[in-house]
């Protein structure tokens, strides 16, 4: 698979996975299997040594650039990228970080990347990969894209809100009812670039990719690509606590659902201690400790919980208190596995 001006072996996104779920460990490994590996940019500075406590917004770009220095030193020839969030304050300092860090491509979803390709006009080589739920969105992108800056997208995911883990790009009361269809989307944003650029891009399917079959479903649909962010995280390399990784080997497929998050958008997780997680923040962080968001509803009317704590939480081994994001297929979990065993699995 070529992205831009980079090339993997394997047509295999492993995708971004925030708050450090993702880190320079899996990422790594990934591109050294020869995959692209994403280093997730959101609330990377939390459990680094760069942060003091009072120094979150200057710490959150050196905490990545020294994960992606880190990412390298396992795969110095891989395909390392970062996933940045356009709902963060601080997504333009995390893309421009990702740059200066030697990213070669950015996906970027959670809102609309529109202003993508201004912050990275300085490093023209780094490939720009919007997400998107629909053909709508993939549009707006690219005509904005190419009216503001000349500019296209090197490739795009196409995310299913009805499988995929973390935050998702549609109303809530639309997920999981049977509307959705995933490869229609991936087939009509294939067909769109084809038929109004003239551009043949990946087209890359995300949500509930698992195993062979999957894959190779994902591919007789229409897809160019996967990007896998579940299956990833029961492996020795992922980079959150073992704690973490045993919430997905003890969850039941009734554990997994969805919630409100306070960035106002919908998210997949095992949702049975959300309250707990809500009595923690009011108890001990009773105010936005950081801003991380730009808008979120704990920030401005306490509601809900402050996300990117409870995720750091979960990322350090507090399930009890701690987010656990995760896609439907969390509960397939059943045993710690290596990246470089998925890789067998899927394509040998
Ligand atoms: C623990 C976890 C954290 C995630 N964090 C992010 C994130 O920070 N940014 C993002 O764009 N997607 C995030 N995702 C979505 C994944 O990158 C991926 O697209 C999605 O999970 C694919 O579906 P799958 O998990 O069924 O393979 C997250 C998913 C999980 C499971």
């Amino acid at each position: 698979m070529r992205i831009g001006k980079h090339e993997v072996p394997y047509p295999l996104i492993q995708g971004g996975m925030a708050v450090r779920v993702s880190g320079y460990r899996l990422a790594g490994n990934v591109a050294r299997c020869g995959g692209i590996g994403l280093v997730a940019t959101a609330g990377i500075a939390l459990n680094s040594p760069l942060f003091t406590g009072d120094n979150y917004f200057t710490a959150e770009p050196e905490a990545l650039k020294a994960e992606l220095a880190k990412a390298y030193e396992i795969a110095p020839d891989g395909v390392i990228g970062t996933n940045c969030m356009v709902a963060v304050t601080d997504y333009a300092d995390l893309v421009k970080a990702s740059c200066e860090g030697g990213a070669k491509l950015i996906v970027s979803g959670a809102g609309l990347p529109l202003n993508l390709p201004a912050l990275t006009a300085d490093w023209p080589d780094v490939a720009l990969v919007p997400i998107v739920s629909s053909i709508k969105a993939a549009e707006l992108i690219a005509r904005k894209w190419h009216k503001a800056y000349g500019r296209l997208p090197d490739a795009v995911v196409v995310e299913d809100p009805d499988t995929a883990g973390g935050h998702l790009g549609e109303k809530l009361e639309k997920i999981g009812i049977g509307e959705y269809d995933q490869y229609a989307t991936v087939r009509g944003v294939k067909d769109y670039f084809r038929e109004k650029w003239s551009l043949d891009i990946p087209i890359i399917a995300a949500g509930g990719v698992w195993d062979r079959e999957d894959f190779q479903y994902a591919m007789e649909q229409g897809s160019d690509g996967v990007q896998m962010g579940t299956r990833f995280v029961c492996t020795e390399e992922c980079d959150a606590d073992d704690a973490f990784k045993q919430a997905y080997l003890d969850c039941k497929e009734e554990d997994i659902g969805l919630l409100m998050s306070p960035a106002g958008l919908p998210g997949r997780a095992l949702i049975a201690n959300v309250e707990k997680i809500r009595e923690r923040d009011l108890e001990m962080t009773p105010t936005c400790p950081t801003g991380c968001l730009r808008k979120c509803a704990y920030k401005s009317e306490g509601e809900r919980f402050c996300i990117v704590h409870a995720l750091d939480r979960a990322q350090r081994g507090d399930t009890e208190t701690g987010l656990v994001f995760c896609g439907t297929n969390a509960w397939k979990a059943t045993r710690i596995e290596t990246v470089a065993g998925i890789f067998d699995e899927l394509f040998h």
